[in-house]
């Protein structure tokens, strides 16, 4: 089954050809970065004219570079939430007029969710030779994860504690089988990939912040400052950054905001991002885990941008070992329109046809 999948939520205008959810044909992702560089973040209206202007020309080298042409495209997967709305209406347009034009079904999918499919989608041994959804006892025993070789002991993976680090948004989910999760935290204030953004903007690096900020971490001491990010009163698996963000605020400008910086030199600003980016991971680390042990989760699945930092693998593959682990494949932990397309061809098993006409995009879309 061949499925277009089509990704509009934020600043990348991509669109994707996969089969059978997961071998990839293409991924095509025109980033928008330089778009918004010059303004320290997305500007929404300059990101929506963008979408227009790109997604036909996405659209056909997607298809080119699958070799195939829209007359064998199965299926229409979109992303119609969560997002930013006049960029998801885009996406969403673009998905109805082929969805009537090819006479072929189209399928909402949901954004956070494909970010932790994005992890799934290079093991198709997860899945069932009918492509038929998994619940924790159909077809796992054939599981691999990035860690293992084949002739490894074969970890399980449902169910699994899905970790969703992205710029908008930043939760802790059970996920017992794809389409069936259970949100157990999210962020209450800034999400993890914002944060890094915000702080990366404090010391005037450009966007995004997020590899900026590593790479500067990269030559710092993580023990100069001692940040720690927030706890959520009565919700142990919630997340809270913006304390956090403040405090480095505090270090960079002086207590009294201007006169007793202790910012002054790269290598006080390498120490600043190697002290945030670690009070950051230590508490993700630290509530995943107490969150996997405590619902009996067998892995740990990481969706988001903020997978791409090397740190935060290089410190869950080290200090997670009691569960599996799966990271996005490289070109899958950014927004993409592959695992949208990935995602949607499960789903669409599962439901057995495509959205109605009507179907809306949505700001605001939870995982579960
Ligand atoms: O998942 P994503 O592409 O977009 C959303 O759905 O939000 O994530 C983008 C976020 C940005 O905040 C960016 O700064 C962050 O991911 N990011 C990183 C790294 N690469 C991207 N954060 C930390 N370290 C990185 N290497
Ligand atoms: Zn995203």
């Amino acid at each position: 089954m061949i499925v277009l999948g089509i990704e509009t939520s934020c600043d990348e205008t991509s669109c994707a050809v996969v089969e059978n959810g997961h071998r990839i044909l293409s991924n095509v992702v025109a980033t928008q970065i330089d778009l918004h560089a010059q303004y320290g973040g997305v500007v929404p209206e300059l990101c929506c004219r963008r979408h227009v202007d790109v997604i036909i020309p996405a659209l056909k080298e997607s298809l080119s570079k699958a070799h195939i042409s829209l007359e064998d495209v199965d299926l229409i997967a979109v992303a119609h939430g969560p997002g930013l709305i006049g960029a998801l209406l885009i996406g969403v347009s673009a998905a109805k007029s082929l969805s009537v034009a090819l006479n072929k079904p189209f399928l909402g999918v949901n954004h956070i969710e494909a970010h932790l499919y994005a992890a799934l989608m290079s093991h198709p041994a997860l899945f069932t030779p009918s492509g038929k959804i998994l619940d924790s006892g159909e077809g796992l025993s054939a599981a691999v994860c990035s860690e293992a070789l084949d002739s490894d002991p074969i970890p399980q993976a449902f169910p699994a504690l899905g970790i969703v680090l992205s710029g908008g948004h930043t939760a802790l989910a059970i996920m017992n089988a794809i389409g069936d999760y259970q949100l157990i935290g999210e962020t209450v204030d800034d999400a993890i990939g914002e944060a890094f953004d915000k702080v990366a903007k404090l010391l005037g690096l450009p966007y995004p912040g997020g590899p900026e900020v590593e790479a500067l971490a990269l030559k710092g001491n993580s023990k100069r400052f001692a940040f720690k990010a927030g706890r959520v009163k009565e919700h142990p698996f919630s997340f809270s950054f913006s304390g956090l963000k403040t405090a480095v605020l505090y270090a960079l400008k002086g207590q009294d905001f201007g006169r007793q910086s202790q910012i002054r030199s790269d290598q006080d600003k390498a120490d600043l991002c190697a002290s945030f980016q670690k009070a950051a991971f230590d508490d993700i680390i630290a509530k995943a885990s107490s969150a996997a042990r405590e619902h009996g989760c067998r892995s740990l699945v990481f969706g988001g941008g903020v997978t791409n930092n090397q740190e935060l693998r290089r410190r869950v593959d080290k200090e997670c070992r009691d569960f599996a682990i799966f990271w996005p494949a490289q070109g899958l932990s950014l927004d993409n329109a592959a695992m949208i397309a990935g995602l949607g061809y499960h789903l669409y098993l599962h439901k057995g046809q495509g959205d109605e006409l009507s179907l809306e995009p949505v700001t605001r879309l939870p995982l579960a």
